[in-house]
C-alpha cells in the first residue's frame, strides 16, 4: 500500500489519499493528530507527506505520537518522502497553519544508531528514537534553491562558497527541503 497523507487536491493514482477535510476528494477523511490511523501494522511500503509535516504536531507529544504511528503502519524498509518549506523561507513563516519547522537534524533525533552514537559521546541531543521505540534513517536530503539565487550562481555573481554560507545563514535562499526517510524495523 502507498499512502498520500494530507493529500489536499493532489489525488494520486495508485495511492490511498487521506486528508483531514472532507472538502477534498480523498479516499479517507482522517485527522493525522488523532490515533490510531485507519491502517494495519506494517501495511505501508511508501508514505508521501508533501507539505504536510509542518502543519501537524505543534505539541511535542502529538508530534512524537505521529511519528510512532507512521512507524507502526510502515513495513520494514518503507520509504517516507517528506517535502517541506525551509524554515528560513517566507513560505514557511507566512502560513499561520505552519506549526513547526522540519529540518534534517530534527528528523535525525529519530535515528536509533545516531542516538546511540550521541549517547556514547555524551551529546545532549534528545534520543527520541530510543525513548519512543522508532527508527528512521535519512537517505537523501535535497535543497531547492530560489531561482534568483541559482541565476546569481550561474552568472558567477556569487561563488560556491558564498552560496553555501547563504544557505546556512540567510533567509529566502532555500525554498524547499525534500527528504527521503527509510523505516528500519527489527
Ligand atoms: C499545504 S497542503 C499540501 C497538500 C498536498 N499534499 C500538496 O502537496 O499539494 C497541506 C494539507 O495537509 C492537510 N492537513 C493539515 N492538517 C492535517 C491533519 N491534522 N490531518 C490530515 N491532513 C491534514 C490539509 O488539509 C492540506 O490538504
Amino acid at each position: 500500500m502507498k499512502l498520500n497523507l494530507g493529500c489536499g487536491n493532489k489525488i494520486l493514482d495508485g495511492y490511498v489519499n487521506l486528508d483531514k477535510f472532507a472538502y477534498y476528494n480523498s479516499n479517507i477523511v482522517h485527522d493525522l493528530e488523532k490515533f490510531p490511523y485507519p491502517f494495519e501494522d506494517d501495511s505501508a511500503e511508501e508514505i508521501l507527506l508533501a507539505h504536510v509535516l509542518e502543519h501537524i504536531g505543534q505539541e511535542p507529544e502529538i508530534f512524537n505520537s505521529i511519528l510512532k504511528e507512521l512507524y507502526r503502519i510502515s513495513k520494514n524498509k518503507a520509504l517516507i518522502e517528506i517535502n517541506v518549506p525551509h524554515p528560513r523561507h517566507d513560505d514557511f513563516i507566512s502560513d499561520p497553519t505552519h506549526v513547526r519547522p522540519i529540518t534534517p537534524l530534527g528528523l535525525e533525533l529519530y535515528d536509533k544508531e545516531v542516538n546511540e552514537f550521541w549517547q556514547k559521546n555524551g551529546a545532549a541531543n534528545s534520543p527520541l528514537a530510543l525513548i519512543h521505540g522508532v527508527n528512521f534513517k535519512i537517505e537523501k536530503v535535497e535543497y531547492l534553491i530560489e531561482d534568483a539565487i541559482i541565476k546569481q550562481r550561474q552568472t558567477g555573481e556569487i561563488t560556491e562558497v558564498e552560496l553555501e554560507r547563504m544557505m546556512l545563514h540567510q533567509n529566502n535562499v532555500i525554498k524547499q527541503i525534500n527528504i527521503k526517510w527509510r523505516v528500519k524495523k527489527g
